[in-house]
């Protein structure tokens, strides 16, 4: 028996029993390498479509034809942020103290193998945020448990605002159009989840190709080229067979997520693309559901003799001590109805696992630390990952386009704050430059 693991403890028998070698984080000094501050800013409902109406004065044409956003808009992300996130402009439901700006600081460099990315910001809260889809127990049954800050729920005071922190890269070799110049807001759309015009359950599942062909009941993020009209609209998508043209030919941007509940936990980031929905790698990712959502029954509880309880009560979600995700190869044991749970516990309904499959596991080092109020992240990405079918393929000497997103004090959709493209050039000269590591 082993015992009871303290999270350090959890943490080292990731470290040693799962796929990261020992210089998996190079560099050794990050003090050495350059680090750029990237302006994030909150931009609310600025959608493709509203980007491109009479709403965006005087820019709509310019933006229809390609011009890039920093070409009107170079150091105005903090006004423009500010601007949005008080409800004034493009934000229908703004949440009271946001943060309308977040400096993001990269920094990058590379080997022969691997591109390394350094990140470090702020968060707004003074606590991680790790808790995403949890379920508690009322002394009947399981229900999920708290939610992001944005619902209604939340908003009027019913649950707990509990999500995780996130941190988004794309990333695009040129192959997809205009992608250089607006970046992220290329694939942000109404109809989307929390855009205007959000389409319903019941349109999508109509839908022959989201509904029906990709069994999916919500928009997200995708790009004009997969649409057949003008407008990008979220309903006119080109065929199956056009899209997977597209695929083929690289048009996709590669959109990798390091999440701190449903990925950190065992070192890892997912790993997806955004094409005509936003879409996970080939394989087998790291997070799964830990509960039957018809049922709403857990799958695995945690390990009692390998952690020291069998689930988590409200105050250890603030204890840096405790693990809070269970993970199936390291605390997790079938769910036993019998064990004797009582009013207020606590499981995860999400559950973790190091042993990933393809292309949905290339990233198989993404460590982030959160302490003092600010997280550090230390992310590895192949350049050339062996999949060229859902990755961009990196070559030392190659410029590429990143567009970088943080999701802080537990919100998704657009409650996030997103910065305009930027140049990463591996070993060359950009607005972010990897420099080469031995
Ligand atoms: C041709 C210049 C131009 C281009 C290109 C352009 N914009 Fe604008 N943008 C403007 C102007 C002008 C306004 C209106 C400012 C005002 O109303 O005071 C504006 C307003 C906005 C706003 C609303 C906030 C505000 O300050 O009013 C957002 C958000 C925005 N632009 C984002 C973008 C993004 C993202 C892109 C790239 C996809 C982009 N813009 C491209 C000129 C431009």
């Amino acid at each position: 028996m082993l015992g009871k693991l303290t999270a350090s403890a959890l943490t080292l028998c990731l470290a040693a029993g799962f796929a990261a070698s020992a210089s998996a984080g190079a560099p050794s000094d990050w003090s050495k390498i350059p680090t750029k501050t990237v302006k994030l800013f909150y931009p609310g409902q600025s959608s493709y479509q509203w980007l491109r109406s009479p709403g965006h004065k005087r820019a709509n044409k310019k933006t229809q034809k390609g011009d890039s956003c920093i070409s009107c808009h170079e150091g105005e992300e903090e006004e423009i942020g500010k601007l949005i996130v008080s409800g004034e402009r493009l934000e229908p439901a703004p949440i009271p103290g946001k943060e309308g700006v977040k400096d993001l600081h990269v920094q990058a460099a590379h080997d022969g193998e691997y591109l390394y990315l350094r990140f470090d910001w702020k968060t707004q809260l003074n606590q991680e945020g790790r808790m995403h889809n949890m379920v508690r127990y009322d002394g009947k049954e399981w229900a999920f448990y708290g939610s992001h800050r944005a619902s209604s729920k939340v908003r009027e005071g019913k649950q707990p605002p509990l999500y995780e922190d996130r941190l988004a890269i794309m990333i695009d070799d040129g192959s997809v159009p205009m992608f250089a110049e607006q970046g992220c807001w290329l694939t942000c759309h109404n109809g989307m989840r929390d855009m205007p015009d959000m389409a319903t359950k019941d349109q999508v599942k109509a839908h022959a190709l989201l509904g029906k062909a990709l069994k999916k009941s919500d928009v997200r993020k995708y790009l004009p080229q997969t649409r057949t009209d003008g407008a990008a609209s979220w309903d006119k998508t080109k065929s199956a067979a056009e899209i997977a043209k597209i695929k083929a030919a690289g048009g996709f941007v590669d959109l990798m997520q390091w999440r701190v509940a449903r990925s950190n936990a065992v070192g890892m980031a997912d790993d997806g693309y955004v094409l005509e929905y936003r879409l996970f790698d080939k394989g087998k990712k790291m997070f799964s559901w830990n509960v039957d959502r018809k049922t709403m029954t857990p799958k695995y509880m945690f390990d009692e003799s390998k952690v020291g309880f069998k689930a988590l009560r409200e105050g250890d979600f603030t204890d840096p001590g405790k693990p809070t995700a269970i993970i199936e190869e390291i605390n997790a044991k079938p769910y036993d109805p019998k064990a004797g749970f009582k009013e207020g516990d606590i499981l995860p309904g999400r559950l973790l696992t190091a042993r990933t499959t393809g292309s949905a596991g290339d990233n198989d080092y993404a460590k982030g630390v959160w302490k003092d109020g600010a997280y550090t992240l230390v992310f590895r990405r192949k350049l050339d990952t062996g999949h060229p079918g859902d990755d961009k393929i990196l070559k030392v000497g190659g410029v590429y386009t990143v567009g970088f997103a943080v999701h802080d004090d537990n919100v998704t959709t657009r409650f996030h704050h997103v910065g305009f493209p930027l140049t990463l050039g591996i070993g060359v000269k950009a607005d972010i430059t990897a420099v080469k590591v031995d």
